[in-house]
């Protein structure tokens, strides 16, 4: 057998996502592109913002001479410099390109963040539904995943958090706005969150480390202001890219921040920037950091995205699904009309619908829709969606 345990396991539990996606390209074969309603990705159909070709075109005009050169395994000073000055107007609190290491998108900044931290077996607390692939990214780190539930809103339940960290416990890591819930946690639980954390680190003696995902920071509706973490916990560290913000999720480019007043600030960081090497990243892509370092300020339409929500989630509502609104990302995350979520998933396919499964993001009984695609494969599954409610007597 050519491939270890590890990786064996890790393909046949395999991804949810990536399994509808090798399923909708064959359905795509057999009935054509435009008969096949598929909900089941995150891959923006948009196009990164205008800014982004005219800041290309710049620098193919007048390339800056070693541009194509090793760096810098943080990244370029001057990108980092625009990072943190961008997040320090939005954090409304001080950043320095010391607290910045550009990585290859947010994926890339979990695994350097969590090679850095984690011993063997050391425990990651998440929250179901999480986004699957952290499970095995805390496995890449011969780290434990221990997986907690929320509430009915998809808030992280502190109570059970209270009673589930140990000697153990290493790391915290949160998603908000959440894939794939499209939760946005408020200012009061992250408060309540760093309290708990606080003092759990002091009750078992050591810092727990609290990551927040951030992939889809920019990406609020009604006109909500993410919540930062920064002003409720220092061990705090985020981990993001401009995969969606920007559109750019084949660019691979994304970064981590660390709070500024984190203990053993550069011991930390060091260790990061190590990791960020030693990986096999080497560093983040040049050409790419060069532009978003000029783009902080701009995002995709976000009331695009908002008018895509609405038009969702009040079909689905009407029709009589169980949702709660989400408040960011680009996801729906309803009840599964039937208990049995797969079988549920299986009968929208038959209909040339695809989404996800709610096991796929460790929440059986719901099942997830994205829509970060065109209004035609929207409206196509609406009717489908129609159909279905009927069948099992909605609303
Ligand atoms: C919650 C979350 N984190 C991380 C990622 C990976 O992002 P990137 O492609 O920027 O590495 C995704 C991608 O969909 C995501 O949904």
């Amino acid at each position: 057998m050519p491939i270890s345990d590890r990786v064996k396991k890790s393909m046949e539990e395999g991804s949810w996502i990536r399994r509808m996606f090798e399923e909708g390209t064959l359905l795509k074969q057999e009935y054509g592109e435009e008969n096949v309603f598929d909900l089941s990705l995150g891959n923006p159909i948009m196009e990164p913002p205008p800014e982004f070709n005219r800041e290309l075109k710049k620098l193919a005009d007048s390339p800056i001479k070693g541009m194509h050169r090793y760096m810098e395994n943080a990244g370029y000073a001057e990108t980092r410099a625009a990072v943190a000055k961008q997040l320090s107007i939005e954090a409304d609190m001080e950043f320095t390109q010391d607290d910045i290491i550009m990585t290859c998108g947010a994926a890339g900044a979990i695994n350097v963040v969590l090679k850095t931290l984690l011993n063997r077996e050391d425990e990651v607390i998440i929250f179901a539904p999480y986004f699957a692939e952290f499970i095995n990214y805390v496995e890449n780190h011969d780290g434990v995943a221990k997986v907690l539930p929320t509430d009915e809103e998809f808030i992280p339940r502190l109570d059970i958090l209270e009673s589930s960290i140990g000697a153990k416990t290493r790391v915290v890591l949160i998603n908000y706005p959440n894939n794939p819930s499209g939760a946005v946690y408020s200012n009061d639980f992250l408060h309540r969150l760093g309290e708990l954390l606080s003092a759990k680190s002091k009750e078992i003696g050591r810092q727990i480390f609290l990551i927040n995902d951030e992939a889809y920071r920019s990406l609020v509706y009604d006109g909500l202001e993410c919540p930062q973490i920064w002003p409720h916990y220092r061990q705090s560290i985020t981990v993001t890219s401009h995969s969606k913000d920007l559109a750019l999720p084949g660019e691979r480019i994304g970064y981590i921040a660390v709070h500024p007043g984190i203990s053993e600030h550069k011991e930390l960081v060091n260790g990061m920037i190590h990791c960020n090497r030693i990986s096999g990243f080497v560093n983040a892509p040049a050409l790419v950091q060069r532009l978003v370092g000029r783009l902080q300020a701009i995002t995709v339409s976000i009331p695009e995205y908002q008018r895509k929500r609405d038009m969702l989630y009040g079909s689905l509502i009407d029709m009589g699904y169980s949702l709660v609104k989400p408040k960011g990302a680009f996801y729906l995350f309803p009840k599964s009309p039937l208990e049995d979520d797969v079988e549920f998933i299986k009968e929208l396919h038959k209909q040339r619908v695809l989404v996800v499964p709610g096991s796929g993001f460790g929440s059986p009984g719901y099942f997830r829709i994205s829509y970060c695609t065109d209004d035609r494969t929207i409206e196509g599954s609406l009717e489908v969606f129609r159909k279905v409610a009927q069948k099992y007597n909605l609303g």
